[in-house]
């Protein structure tokens, strides 16, 4: 029906949510959102500082769904930036703090 995934970077304390899709028989009724927040929760409960994602096709939806903004590629933890660099696919970058920073 619907899935999401949560990759950790323990070294950079970043976590990057990914592979969010809803099937189209089910989509509009709050599936993905309820993915994005738990997803957050436990991001959080894992005390990790920021959630990144990437993404070519939603990325209004995550502004505006998820409260995500648009960030760049320096975002990204390096092993996560390197495969960025060599996919070609251009995505965009966005990121969600958790933590004040400091
Ligand atoms: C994007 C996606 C996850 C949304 O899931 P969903 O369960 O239908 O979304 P929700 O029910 O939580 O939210 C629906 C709202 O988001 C909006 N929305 C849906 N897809 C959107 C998109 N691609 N861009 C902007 N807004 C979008 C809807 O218009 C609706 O707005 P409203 O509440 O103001 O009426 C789903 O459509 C999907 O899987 N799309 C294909 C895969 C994809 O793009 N995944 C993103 C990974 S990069």
């Amino acid at each position: 029906m619907a899935c999401v995934a949560l990759h950790v970077y323990p070294a950079q304390q970043k976590g990057e949510l990914a592979s969010l899709y809803v099937d189209p028989a089910h989509e509009n009724q709050g599936l993905g959102r309820k993915l994005l927040q738990f997803v957050e929760n436990k991001a959080r409960e894992s005390g990790l500082n920021e959630l990144i994602l990437l993404s070519t096709q939603a990325f209004t939806y995550f502004q505006s769904k998820g409260g995500f903004s648009e960030g760049t590629p320096d975002d990204l933890p390096p092993s996560r930036r390197e495969k960025y660099d060599h996919s070609g696919r251009n995505s965009k970058v966005l990121v969600k703090k958790l933590k004040a920073a400091g």
